[in-house]
């Protein structure tokens, strides 16, 4: 199952200067268990954005770079390759917009947080074409002490042809 999963703002922003611009607690508790024990597929700069690879996770990374090296992570140059050999139930897209605009057509579901923030980003998320997916669940939440700003979980499938 190849799944993608996101947080995005009211204009599909996702990222200013190769960080996330919000913190939501819940959103990254989300995150958490959604992808923990699966395979996660990132860009390098995302990669580079964490710092580390994520535990309990199969971390992949795309790079161009043939003498890229960092520690605890499988290293792809070719994307059709980064989605084959899943040992896991799961490959979770997991950004950055770069491999988001790639692979947004192949994914069979979707998990989206889509944050009620109006931010000057750099980084954005391509429009969801509606008439491909088939919302499954979607739930709202007011902003707290823990979460900067009101947010929406959305659980998309893509439609049978
Ligand atoms: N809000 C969210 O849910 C979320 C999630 C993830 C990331 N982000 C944000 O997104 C931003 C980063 O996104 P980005 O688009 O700038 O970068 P990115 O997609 O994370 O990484 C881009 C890099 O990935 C490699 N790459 C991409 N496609 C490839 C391919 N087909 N083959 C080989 N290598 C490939 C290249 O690395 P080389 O240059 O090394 O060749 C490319 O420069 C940051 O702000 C981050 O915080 C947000």
């Amino acid at each position: 199952m190849i799944s993608l999963i996101v947080a995005y703002d009211k204009n599909r922003c996702i990222g200013s200067n190769n960080t996330i611009p919000w913190n939501l607690k819940e959103d990254m508790k989300r995150v958490k268990s959604l992808t923990t024990n699966q395979t996660i597929l990132m860009g390098r700069k995302t990669y580079e954005s964490i710092g580390k690879p994520l535990p309990n996770r199969i971390n992949r990374v795309l790079t161009n770079n043939s003498d890229y090296v960092a520690e605890g992570i499988e290293l792809f140059s070719n994307i059709d390759d980064a989605l084959r050999n899943v040992t896991t139930e799961k490959i979770f897209i997991f950004g950055g917009s770069t491999i988001y605009e790639q692979l947004i057509d192949v994914c069979n579901e979707i998990y989206i947080t889509e944050v009620d923030a109006d931010i000057n980003g750099d980084s954005y998320f391509p429009k969801l074409k509606e008439e491909e997916w088939l919302l499954i669940s979607e739930e709202s939440f007011k902003k707290d002490i823990n979460n900067e700003y009101d947010y929406k979980f959305l659980y998309y499938r893509k439609k049978e042809v």
